[in-house]
């Protein structure tokens, strides 16, 4: 574990928009920074960076947060690989906490086994373009498949010479271990032999989401029959292969950006498809296809599209997928290409104008695909055609969602033919069935009852008529004092209270103005406290306290090191809060040249604005609370009518006050 130090230290040394910038071409505009948001397509910015709150805010997908949150969610980083990354940026040592022998041991021999893989990479891609042989066989082969130079260098494709220890011995020579070596089946040992377990292959590296090399695919060049095509490392440590995808490091952001990914089966479809021009494409490198790896490609995007080779027998062995893809409630679209072409074959002899109308005009959801497969195999055979809707209708017994598989029934009713209640009653079977088999209901089971008097399909549909959405007071107060606790709770400020009191003369109760000094966050404190208010936001309820807490213990309170400490989710609430503000900002900015009026001038203002406005919310709550109680049987209305009485007393009151402030 990276120790808390070395954590503090990075986020105290990181700027926002040093990090951002290397990514995003960022803008001076008034104190923020805009540009294009790098998660959506946009002409004009919305995305801002504030150098002052240390936080970003992309408004066109509505994400935000800070440096570490922009690397988590840009370059698709764990938490403590983004640590990593910046502290490799601004030079800063990671301190590890101390961890277990054992822990420390497992942690440096998988950090060895990646250091063997990486320098194995280079040295292969050392070897193809330095090496007589290999830019005679190896570089040859790869220009011939219509690889580019760009595309060999992007893609790290080396050469391993036909050589029966050349790697091993050079790698050793170097200092490299012999059981890393073997652990990453770089090296084959056989009692006192070493053997090059890629002898001979052009090198296809294999990289994780975040771009180290954990293991290789090598493709054989000569015809032996006798010999794989394509060799893979071996499981290791590092190298799981159920739970890697080739070209996923590549192809992430776009996957993110384009929101689908294009799987394809081999290497050369997902080198083919970036150097004609789509880049949204990963390899399940053919093993099928694995729960793990469509979460992998869930964590960017929820929709998949399938890319099939033209062969009946690959189509057969594909439809698994398609059920798996399905179960993890993830969308899935299928293309096939013609007869006799590949992903790769295709995407080489085409431009990118007609790869991307193909894909779009040839990309079939998995019944109109399924519903294809049957018009090619057996025409108006009533037989094939009943078993093609079981099998429809057992896809869709796969999908968690519920309105999605109405949705698709109702698409199968319309292409098949056939009554949706059939395949309600159908699909209700398979639930059941599955149920049974699996001696516990499926959540999505319709009903979990077997009567089959109950309808098999609870359907849902929009009944009520839409109703805008209801601006929420109560939501919108709490926010703003969230804010103001953030942006100003540390100052002190001159409030202007408004006590009550009795004019000596005639008797009658004036507001009289009291000037204090009284810091932001204990004036709402105590505001709040007066009135027993509580948070009906829990997320805002945490927040208030601990931000309280933390203003109470700390001079200098820092927003961001406050963010810095919350976890992703309220780092996030948090964010969009002190942002929000900026929105209305941004393109005034520029057309006008308006620098925004500083918050700041009326701060006293707006506490005693918001706080105020929170109580006069609060008891419209209550008498609208009591308005009910007096419809109940069996009231006292006078002593309600006596509460009621009180509260509008106290809310005129407050009303004068808030009039007052807003002058
Ligand atoms: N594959 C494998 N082992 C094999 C054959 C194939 O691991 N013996 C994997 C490779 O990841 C390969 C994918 O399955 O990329 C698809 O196989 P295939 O279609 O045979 O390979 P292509 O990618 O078409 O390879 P090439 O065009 O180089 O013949
Ligand atoms: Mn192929």
């Amino acid at each position: 574990m990276i120790s808390q130090n070395s954590i503090a230290q990075v986020f105290e040394t990181a700027r926002v928009e040093e990090v951002i910038g290397d990514f995003v071409q960022l803008k001076k505009a008034g104190t923020n920074y805009k540009g294009l948001s790098p998660f959506s397509e946009e002409r004009s910015p919305s995305f801002v960076v504030s150098p002052v709150k240390q936080i970003w805010k992309d408004f066109s997908s509505g994400k935000g947060g800070n440096a570490v949150t922009f690397l988590m969610e840009h370059e698709h980083f764990t938490y403590p690989e983004a640590i990593k990354y910046l502290a490799k940026k601004y030079n800063i040592e990671i301190e590890e906490t101390e961890r277990t022998d054992e822990e420390r041991a497992q942690a440096d021999n998988r950090e060895s086994l990646y250091l063997v893989s990486e320098y194995a990479s280079s040295y292969f891609q050392n070897v193809l373009h330095k090496t007589n042989p290999g830019k005679a066989i190896g570089l040859s082969y790869f220009k011939e498949r219509g690889f580019t130079e760009e595309t060999i260098k992007k893609f790290d494709l080396g050469y391993s010479l036909d050589e029966w220890q050349g790697f091993t011995d050079d790698a050793l020579g170097k200092g490299y271990k012999l059981n890393f070596l073997e652990q990453t089946g770089l090296t084959i040992v056989k009692g006192e032999k070493r053997f090059d377990r890629f002898k001979g292959r052009v090198m296809f590296p294999i990289h994780s989401m975040s771009g180290r090399v954990l293991g290789f695919g090598g493709r054989i060049l000569t015809n032996d029959k006798k010999a794989a095509k394509y060799l893979n490392s071996p499981e290791s440590e590092i190298y799981h292969k159920s739970k890697i995808l080739y070209g996923l490091y590549h192809a992430k952001q776009t996957i993110a950006k384009e929101d689908n990914c294009y799987l394809v089966e081999g290497y050369t479809d997902v080198i083919q498809f970036h150097q004609t021009g789509i880049t949204n494409v990963v390899s399940s490198s053919g093993t099928a296809l694995s729960p793990d790896q469509i979460r992998l490609i869930n964590r960017l995007t929820n929709n998949i599209t399938v890319l099939f080779d033209g062969d009946a027998a690959g189509i057969r062995a594909s439809i698994r997928g398609i059920d798996l893809i399905l179960e993890q409630g993830v969308n899935v679209k299928i293309c096939t290409f013609p007869d006799g072409e590949d992903p790769d074959s295709f995407s080489k002899s085409n431009t990118l104008e007609e790869l991307t109308a193909y894909l779009e005009g040839n990309a079939k959801d998995f019944i109109q695909f399924k519903a294809s497969l049957l018009v090619k195999e057996a025409n108006n055979d009533p037989i094939k055609k009943a078993e093609t809707i079981r099998e429809i209708v057992n896809s869709i017994a796969k999908i968690p969602d519920q309105i999605k598989r109405e949705i698709y029934i109702q698409e199968c009713a319309r292409i098949m033919d056939i009554s949706e209640n059939v395949l309600f009653t159908t699909l209700a079977q398979i639930n059941n069935k599955q149920a049974q088999d699996n001696n516990k209901p499926k959540s999505y089971t319709s009903s979990s009852s077997s009567d089959p008097n109950e309808p098999p399909f609870e359907v849902f549909r929009n009944e009520e008529p839409s109703r805008k959405p209801k601006v929420d007071i109560q939501y919108e107060l709490e926010k703003k004092i969230i804010e103001i606790l953030m942006l100003y709770g540390d100052r002190t400020e001159q409030f202007e209270d408004l006590i009550l009191q009795e004019d000596e003369t005639s008797g009658e109760l004036l507001l009289e103005p009291t000037k204090h000094e009284a810091r932001v966050f204990e004036k709402v404190y105590l505001d709040l406290q007066e009135d027993e208010m509580q948070f009906s936001n829990p997320q805002f309820k945490a927040l208030y306290y601990s931000i309280i807490d933390k203003l109470n213990q700390e001079e200098g309170f820092l927003t961001k090191n406050f963010i810095n400490q919350l976890d992703q989710d309220a780092a996030s609430t948090v964010t969009s809060i002190l942002m929000e503000d900026e929105r209305y900002n941004l393109h005034d900015w520029e057309r006008n040249l308006i620098i925004p009026k500083e918050k700041k001038d009326s701060v006293s203002q707006l506490v005693s604005q918001t706080i105020l406005s929170l109580r006069c919310h609060l008891i419209d709550q209550k008498v609208a609370e009591y308005k009910n109680e007096t419809l109940k049987e069996n009231v006292d209305l006078r002593v309600i009518m006596e509460d009621v009485k009180d509260y509008v007393g106290l809310k005129m009151l407050l009303s004068r006050k808030l009039g007052k402030v807003l002058g």
